[in-house]
């Protein structure tokens, strides 16, 4: 099984940015810990992350026909991107939202979320274990796909 991580702007910065809210773990620690968990259970994983709406979008695009399934934290584009969504809903691949922190729980701006309605479950407030969960949810749903 083929899983695309895709990261949205500013969690290139993890562990440096508002510590408090995402953590210490900086950037790359997570991808390794994303890759050791894939790893593990035998799932090939590609990792990827911009700041730039319009790079998520062709990251999305050109996953059509490539992997089986997507976890996005797309940060703050979740709450203004209809692209983002677009584009999920153009590739039908089974995707997951993840957020580091509890956007239930923050700023009323927080509380929208444009891509959920192209996702089939959202992870929010489990930190960086948010996207290993993820993951699992997917092998265990496709995995023999
Ligand atoms: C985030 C939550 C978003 O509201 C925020 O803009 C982020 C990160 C999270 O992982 O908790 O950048 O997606």
């Amino acid at each position: 099984m083929k899983i695309l991580v895709i990261n949205g702007p500013n969690l290139n910065m993890l562990g440096i940015r508002e510590p408090d809210i995402y953590g210490r773990e900086t950037y790359s620690s997570l991808c390794e810990k994303i890759r050791a968990h894939a790893e593990k259970i035998a799932v090939d994983t590609e990792i990827y992350q911009s700041n730039h709406e319009g790079d998520l979008v062709d990251k999305i695009q050109a996953a059509y026909g490539k992997f089986d399934g997507i976890v996005i934290n797309p940060a703050a584009y979740t709450h203004t991107s209809v692209a983002l969504l677009d584009a999920l809903k153009a590739v039908c691949i089974p995707a997951v939202e993840v957020h580091i922190s509890d956007v239930s729980l923050r700023e009323d701006f927080r509380q929208i979320s444009y891509v959920r309605a192209a996702c089939e479950k959202t992870i929010s407030g489990h930190g960086t274990d948010g996207y290993l969960e993820a993951i699992d949810y997917l092998l265990e749903k496709y995995g023999e796909s």
